[in-house]
């Protein structure tokens, strides 16, 4: 995706298929397999697991469907996007691509987590079923003070390095492979994970909601979760879409899309909770989660270590498809508005990220007596910032200027290729995006204020 300019013709993905991968690629990441599971172990399971289905059937399609369509219209990065619809709106953009910046400067650290892990897994250090160890084996990573910067370091530079290449050639023909591996990957940990003796507990902490346990603080996490692992909020599938060609099918990619992504996040936590309730592990452990239990996991399977090997490999892939989608909307940005220079956007936006993710590791370390925002380490305020203010923040103007600004009539004739695709449930959407998506979002923050 290099910076084209008005005159020349747009590079487009390369196939319908390209797209879908591309933009489930920025989807599923560390928020599916990493975050949904903890932050379902934390708010109780089914409580949470349900209060999110709810958020994304009301506003999780329903934005997906409103980015990926504004973002082929105007054919523009957020911002600019933003822009066209009406010049006041441009901050909207703005406040999407700070979303992004934060995101990007923690979500890098937990890459570095996972290198780490490749590489533990490479050397034999976590072929062991010990939870006492594997925990304090992470506590000691996390907890550390240069080692976890290093690893950071090298997610961020790779991340760069990809941005720098363009998106479309290299990501795309990976994506092809990767992708279905990382399902097939996590179908057969799930399978192996759901029969250890003892599962069925964390499969019931999973899916049967405890109701009792839904409170203002598990509706605004599971809002904020459903904004994180769908890339919503900041203008990513904007940009993502402004790539797409005139005659895509929007309403089916817009189903398609969310469908994968919660998949793959429920298929996560049915690898975590099995194994935390299976080896006695705490559902509310934290960011830990996913690197405690999996080894623990592997350790009970044949040929562990090279499922060990294979599968952080593949994390590490889905992260990066989806960290390059967040650095690819701030450099978007301001190469589009700024007339800046490609490579010095990448290098100069990576660093600063980088900067800011070195104080979010070491948070979780030496730092970690610093708090912020109900008690949070520095890392865990960036998270709860970009995820359950900016995201959702971002989403009820979305919501707003696509409902009202620029008119749900417009969008639908963009959306549906000027009535050439049938949309059925067009009359529904229109519905959820005027009126019950900014309501709902507004009630959740007025509440969680109060
Ligand atoms: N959705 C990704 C994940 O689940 C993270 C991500 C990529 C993201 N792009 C985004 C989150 C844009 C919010 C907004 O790991």
């Amino acid at each position: 995706m290099d910076n084209l300019n008005q005159n020349t013709q747009r590079e487009q993905w390369g196939s319908k298929i390209g797209f879908i991968l591309a933009a489930s690629g920025s989807a599923v990441g560390l928020g599916n397999l990493w975050k949904f599971p903890y932050m379902a172990g934390r708010n109780g399971g089914g409580a949470f697991v349900l209060v999110y289905f709810i958020i994304l059937f009301l506003i999780g399609f329903t934005l997906m469907l409103a980015e990926i369509t504004l973002g082929r219209h105007t054919q523009l990065n957020a911002i600019g996007a933003y822009k066209k619809i009406s010049k006041k709106w441009a901050w909207v953009g703005g406040l999407g691509v700070l979303a992004g910046f934060i995101i990007l400067s923690f979500y890098s650290v937990v890459g570095g987590w996972v290198i780490n892990y490749i590489i533990k897994s490479l050397t034999g250090a976590i072929n062991i079923a010990d939870p006492e160890i594997l925990g304090g084996m992470f506590g000691a990573l996390v907890g550390g003070t240069v080692e976890p910067i290093v690893y950071h370091g090298i997610f961020m530079l790779m991340t760069m390095i990809i941005v720098l290449g363009g998106i479309g050639g290299g990501i795309e023909k990976s994506s092809k492979i990767l992708m279905p591996g990382l399902f097939i990957m996590i179908i057969i940990i799930a399978i192996r994970a759901m029969t250890l003796p003892g599962a069925i507990e964390g499969i019931k902490y999973l899916l049967i909601p405890n109701f009792e346990a839904i409170n203002i603080g598990v509706v605004l996490d599971a809002l904020g979760q459903v904004f994180f692992s769908l890339s919503l909020g900041m203008g990513c599938m904007i940009t993502y879409g402004s790539y797409l060609s005139k005659d895509t099918n929007i309403p089916e990619s817009a189903t398609v899309i969310p469908l994968i992504d919660t998949g793959v996040a429920l298929l996560a936590g049915l690898i975590v909770m099995p194994a935390v309730f299976a080896f006695g592990f705490e559902p509310g452990g934290g960011p830990g989660l996913l690197f405690i239990t999996l080894p623990a996991i592997f350790a009970q399977m044949p040929l562990g270590t090279v499922f060990a090997i294979l599968f952080f490999f593949l994390v590490l892939f889905a992260a990066l498809s989806s960290s390059i989608s967040l650095l690819e909307v701030c450099v978007a940005y301001v190469v589009d508005e700024w007339k800046i220079n490609r490579k010095v956007a990448v290098f100069g936006l990576g660093f600063v990220m980088f900067l800011i993710g070195v104080v979010a590791s070491l948070s979780n370390g030496p730092l970690s007596h610093v708090t912020f925002i109900g008690e949070r380490n520095f890392f865990d305020s960036l998270d709860f910032v970009a995820s359950n203010i900016l995201l959702p923040l971002g989403g009820l103007l979305l919501c707003i200027a696509v409902g009202w600004i620029w008119g749900t009539d417009e969008a639908l004739a963009e959306a549906t290729n000027d009535g050439k695709i049938e949309f059925k449930l067009a009359p529904l959407w229109i519905f959820l995006v005027k009126y019950v998506g900014p309501i709902a979002i507004a009630i959740v923050f007025i509440r969680s204020l109060m």
